[in-house]
């Protein structure tokens, strides 16, 4: 089977596969059931329809890799999705998967990339296409498969159908086979059920697993085994009608529910409607906030450079900051000191408040006592003019004593001047005196000779011892006066 049969340019070339991150999520991709057929049939060609991410081909291409088989793998799905993929907006694994852009699904890049990270390109073709068109391209161009795999939609006809439509590209003694044959999907279940009834064919299980093998002849034996297999499928087809009883139960229960729904839907409705018009104003500002994106962006060049000037300019200050940093912990250090230091200042402080408080009072008892003096030096400043007064007044007086006591000092010097001519006299007189005690003497000696001259030289001697004596004493006291005035005054 040649790719250039559905594709002209190979869809993997050129494509950026590294954006979608391996991812593998799917539906019993990885059954035991895959390598057991491969291995039975050892296939050249396999159809999958329902492809979805790629879980279950790539674990079929993986095996046969492994095999080293010569077979390619056609991936048959329109990577929209099934019906049951749009009843929940929320379901991660179904309708967040198809990964809608613009209202369209991109879950077939995320198949696509899964292949290339797991470098599978040369095994798997992608094919996307509806199911029902796909088969006819294939029917038409003589396509012939091994092993085909129908795991699309679950509906009960969309299976029939798909099952009919590949039926006819299946090689003789190749398989048919499907998943979901359980009570979760009755669509599946029915729709092989009625084809395999219709077509007289062989159905068998594995776990979960449905597989309708294609024989070329059958034998007695097999006859039988269709025989048995209808027989089978009738016991299978009542068990089916009650389940399917059971099923309308649910589902009219189902109904009741889905009316609550309805009203909470209604309710659900109208918020949807309150934030589709707040996403249409977020549209708008995010229109305007592309374009001012837009503009950032030049500015964020400039920016940019500016930016790898200022990192540079980082670097010097960095540099200065580590600077600044030691000095600021030496400062941090000198801070702790000053901190200590401070609390000791607040301790003096608190002490030297508590002294200033006692201070004041002493001041306040210094201020009265100095009211008190103040009083006293007023008084004291009224005797002191009064001091001063009668000062001027001695003053006055001193000066008038002391004119008398320079006249006094003249007439002293006067007398002195005739006291000092007096003293001369006496002492002219001593002299004579002391010449007159000579004479005296040798008068006395003249005395015996003269006893009678004696007698009136005798009076004459104490007349002149009178007068001398009296003179002295006249002196004497007047000198004395003159002493104590002077001292006086
Ligand atoms: C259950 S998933 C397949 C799971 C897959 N086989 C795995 O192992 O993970 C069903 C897939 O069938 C696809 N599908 C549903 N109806 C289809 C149709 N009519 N034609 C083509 N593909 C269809 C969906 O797009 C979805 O990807």
């Amino acid at each position: 089977m040649d790719i250039n049969l559905i594709h002209k340019n190979n869809p993997y070339e050129s494509f950026d596969y590294k954006r979608y991150p391996l991812d593998l999520q799917g539906w019993g991709s990885t059954d035991q059931n895959f390598q057991s057929l491969i291995e039975k049939i050892q296939p050249s060609l396999i159809i999958e329809v329902g492809t979805w991410k790629g879980g279950s081909a790539i674990f079929m291409a993986e095996y046969i890799k492994k095999l080293n088989l010569d077979c390619k793998i056609i991936c048959i799905d329109t990577w929209l999705g099934a019906i049951e993929f749009y009843s929940d907006k929320n379901d991660s694994s179904r309708y967040v998967s198809l990964n809608f852009e613009n209202g369209y699904p991109k879950v077939y890049y995320q198949f696509l990339a899964n292949v290339m990270h797991k470098n599978l390109e040369n095994i798997i073709i992608p094919f996307p296409q509806t199911s029902s068109l796909a088969a006819r391209f294939l029917l038409l161009n003589h396509v012939q498969a091994d092993m085909i795999y129908i795991d699309a939609s679950h509906d009960e006809e969309d299976v029939y159908k798909d099952i009919n439509n590949y039926w006819q590209l299946l090689r003789k003694n190749g398989v048919i086979f499907g998943d979901d044959y359980d009570e979760f999907w009755p669509g599946v279940k029915l729709g092989v059920n009625n084809f395999v009834s219709d077509n007289d064919l062989g159905l068998t299980f594995t776990n979960r697993q449905w597989i309708i093998e294609h024989k070329e002849v059958l034998s007695k034996r097999s006859l039988n085994d269709v025989h048995q297999k209808s027989r089978d499928n009738k016991k299978l087809a009542l068990e089916y009608e009650r389940d399917l009883f059971i099923l309308r139960a649910k589902y009219s229960q189902l109904v009741e529910q889905s009316d609550q729904g309805k009203q909470n839907l209604e309710v659900l409705e109208n918020c949807h409607r309150e934030e589709l018009s707040k996403v249409k104003m977020l549209e708008q500002l995010l229109s305007e906030s592309q374009k001012e994106l837009e503009r950032s962006k030049s500015d964020n060049i400039q920016l940019k450079q500016e930016c790898e000037q200022k990192n540079q300019n980082l670097e010097v200050l960095e540099n200065c900051n580590r600077e600044e940093l030691s000095k600021v912990t030496m400062l941090e250090q000198r801070l702790s000191e000053l901190l200590v230091q401070l609390e000791r200042f607040k301790s003096d402080n608190i002490q030297l408040i508590r002294e200033s408080e006692q201070r004041e009072k002493n001041l306040e008892a210094l201020e009265n006592s100095h009211k008190e003096k103040v009083s006293e030096v007023a008084i004291l400043d009224l005797r002191l003019n009064e001091f001063l007064n009668e000062l001027e007044r001695s003053n006055s007086k001193n000066i008038q004593l002391m004119q008398e006591s320079e006249q006094r000092k003249k007439n002293l010097e006067v007398l002195e001047n005739s006291h000092k001519e007096k003293v001369s006299k006496i002492v002219m007189l001593e002299q004579r005196l002391s010449k007159l005690f000579k004479e005296l003497e040798k008068d006395k000696s003249d005395a015996k000779k003269f006893s009678f001259e004696s007698g009136i030289y005798k009076e004459k001697y104490e007349n002149l011892m009178f007068n001398y004596l009296s003179v002295v004493r006249s002196k004497k006291w007047l000198f004395a006066n003159f002493l104590k005035k002077i001292i006086s005054g």
